[in-house]
């Protein structure tokens, strides 16, 4: 069988642009899927100077006829995925009979919402600064297996008792604090019932459908959401995600085997950003940091939150790239470090003065090593909105081959810009 799919991963914390590369890759493709995560995810693409952000649909969906799937490993957020789907529509992009939604997929209800804001006071001085929006709640509940399925939605009988306990255990754990929505079952059950008329055209069994599209030479695009720093298992836990962010969840979010993997497109910003509390070895402070965020808009496009800023750590890169079995990488936003005199890489940490060249097998001792760098030339003139290769500056293509040369994987992509064109495909 010849596999023509394509994982779209995020190397660092989220945001890496993962949207803008799947948009332009999704162009070649028949099918675009979500595996994991879930409106925690904010995808920004423009397409002619129009911006949409994408929290649940696929980024391929901007193009259109591609089809859309979101797997039963999605936290789904009926609110939100009907919300983006309308106000497409609007705008003029057709989403009907090219959406669909896996049975298996979790819903997110108010009441995880509400839960997910409780938790967060209750961390207190240990708070994760989540998105609050009930992603972890969840799967939290998925895994106590007291979940709400978009499948249960069209067994009124079995939702009922699923919905009466799932009110139990939420009432029992947060002691009513999590929201009068908790003490309302009449209410929650209706909250229940208005979806599934939604989910009626949209609920779909998809793993088969993935297979088979794969195995008849279509050319399926796995989008990946969030960071592999934010991995709830090889990330930074606990200030990660509640999903599998690296290749496996593939696997798992979709129920596909790995034979129908093909390429791994790793997704690198040309710095580092995160949100949200958590170590951060290369974070730098001052008006070097409020600089980039400024030129590369780095604020949430969930939540508006400012983004923490820090130079590329080659050393976590490192480890995600293997991983993730990485076989490209698409560098983002490389136009935000125009007018800089010079660019620090982090190459090795310090730790209790020590040097050392791999990640440290334990979050505690990340939150103390410190970065060693390299310090390479900034460019003159800048890269906003370059297109070939050759026109790239030198110092441009030098940083290009540096990242290449240390992380032994080739470049496919760059990024010189928000808008589909302001791309480069590499040699
Ligand atoms: P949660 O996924 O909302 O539970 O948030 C957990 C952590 O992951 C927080 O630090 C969030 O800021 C971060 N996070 C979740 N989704 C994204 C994303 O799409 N981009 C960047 N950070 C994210």
């Amino acid at each position: 069988m010849k596999v023509n799919s394509t994982a779209v991963l995020g190397l660092q914390w989220g945001d890496e642009g993962k949207g803008k590369v799947i948009d332009c890759l999704s162009e070649n493709c028949d099918a675009v899927v979500r595996f994991g995560g879930g409106s925690n995810a904010g995808h920004t693409i423009v397409v002619g100077g129009e911006k949409f952000i994408l929290r649940l649909l696929p980024s391929g969906v901007l193009h259109p006829g591609k089809l859309c799937l979101i797997g039963p490993g999605v936290a789904c957020d009926p609110d939100v995925l009907q919300s983006e789907m309308n106000d497409l529509q609007e705008r003029g992009i057709s989403v009907s009979g090219r959406v669909f939604v896996d049975f298996g997929a979790h819903l997110v209800l108010a009441l995880h919402k509400a839960r997910d804001s409780f938790e967060e006071t209750a961390r207190g001085n240990h708070a994760i600064d989540t998105t609050r929006r009930g992603i972890g709640p969840s799967y939290a509940d998925r895994v106590s297996r007291i979940g709400i399925r978009v499948s249960d939605l069209f067994y009124p009988e079995l939702l009922k008792v699923k919905a009466s306990n799932l009110l139990k255990m939420h009432k029992f754990c947060s002691r009513g604090e999590a929201g009068e929505i908790v003490d309302e079952a009449g209410r929650f059950f209706e909250e229940l019932t208005s979806y599934r008329k939604f989910f009626e055209s949209l609920a779909d069994d998809i793993s088969p459908r993935i297979m088979k599209l794969i195995a008849d030479g279509k050319r399926v695009l796995f989008e990946g959401a969030q960071g592999s720093l934010l991995d709830v298992d090889y990330g930074t836990y606990p200030y990660t995600t509640s999903s599998h962010t690296t290749v496996g969840g593939i696997f798992t979010g979709l129920g596909i085997p790995p034979k129908y993997l093909g390429d791994v497109i790793g997704v690198v910003k040309s710095y580092m950003t995160r949100v949200g509390f958590g170590p951060f070895p290369t974070e730098m402070s001052g008006k070097q940091g409020d600089r980039l965020r400024e030129r590369g808009y780095e604020f949430g496009s969930v939540t508006g939150r400012p983004r923490r800023i820090g130079w590329l750590d080659l050393v976590s890169l490192k480890r995600m790239i293997d991983l993730n079995g990485v076989s490209r990488l698409a560098i983002t936003k490389l136009d935000v470090l125009d007018g800089m005199n010079e660019i620090l890489v982090c190459e090795a940490y310090e730790l209790n003065g020590k040097k050392q060249e791999s990640l440290p097998p334990n979050h505690p001792d990340f939150s103390n090593v410190k970065p060693v760098y390299t310090r390479l030339n900034g460019w003159e003139g800048g890269v906003s909105g370059v297109k070939r290769e050759a026109n790239l500056p030198v110092q441009a293509h030098a940083y290009l081959d540096f990242i290449e040369k240390k992380t032994g994987i080739p470049i496919g992509l760059v990024s010189t810009g928000f808008g589909r064109d302001d791309t480069i495909f590499m040699k």
